[in-house]
């Protein structure tokens, strides 16, 4: 994994919107996996910005986000789908309609997750996936368990998960339990990856998955498995 260590979070979400600048470049039609969460706000910011100016063409791009909560409606504010309209895709000049939710309203969790791996493969794999990291070494909603998922499927959210989300949400919505996720191997099929990383509590999580060692008690550790993987790191999250 090559690691790079910025002075601030803004450094890093530029550094993050370069990369995916560049790629925008060498493939206009790229599919791009995109991360929802605090971390990646300010790299999609900067994007916006390049896009106004220019620097960044969405029009041909397709992107496939990681997770959803379930059950969650896309109207409401607190969905990943909701998110992703407010904080990237109303600001870019992507189309709406190439842009992949997991459905958090589905009546079928199963046959929703199979067609969506089965999407993601039929549109030739992910390009470029944008990942964030959970305090608890999650990725995506991959929570650490004793086994760990391949393709895209619901899970149910752990303790630490619920709390680290609760900030989100105001004292009369009601919080779902559960998420539809991509797997480990949804994750690892993705040619490139970057993974955005800041502040003091993510040491631990980094650490782990910068371990040279593989557990399914820190999901993220997986990633070392990946040959392309770039993480984008403050130095508060670094550490010594
Ligand atoms: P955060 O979430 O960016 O809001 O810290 C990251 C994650 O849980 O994967």
């Amino acid at each position: 994994m090559k690691v790079l260590v910025f002075d601030s979070y803004e450094e890093m979400s530029a550094a993050g919107a370069e990369i995916i600048c560049e790629q925008l470049k060498n493939k206009p039609n790229s599919v791009l996996g995109l991360a929802t969460g605090s971390t990646p706000i300010g790299m999609y910011d900067a994007l916006a910005e390049e896009c106004k100016k220019g620097n960044a063409d969405f029009s041909k791009v397709t992107s496939v986000n990681l997770d959803e909560y379930y059950p969650i409606s896309p109207d409401n504010k607190q969905s990943y789908r909701y998110t992703m309209n407010s904080t990237l895709f109303d600001h870019i000049n992507i189309d709406i309609n190439k842009t992949h939710v997991l459905d958090g309203m589905t009546n079928d969790p199963d046959k929703t997750c199979k067609a969506y791996d089965e999407f993601i493969d039929s549109i030739g794999g992910i390009d470029l996936q944008v990942l964030g990291i959970g305090n608890n070494g999650h990725i995506a909603f991959n929570e650490p368990d004793e086994w760990l998922e391949v393709g895209t499927h619901k899970t149910a959210l752990t303790e630490s998960t619920m709390q680290a989300n609760a900030r989100y949400f105001s004292a009369d919505e009601v919080m779902p339990t559960h998420a539809l996720t991509m797997g480990i191997g949804s994750i690892m099929k993705a040619r490139k990856i970057i993974i955005l990383i800041n502040g003091a509590k993510k040491t631990d999580a980094l650490k782990k998955m910068l371990s040279g060692k593989l557990s399914t008690d820190c999901p993220a550790s997986m990633l070392q498995l990946h040959p392309d993987v770039t993480v984008i790191c403050d130095r508060a999250a670094y550490g010594e």
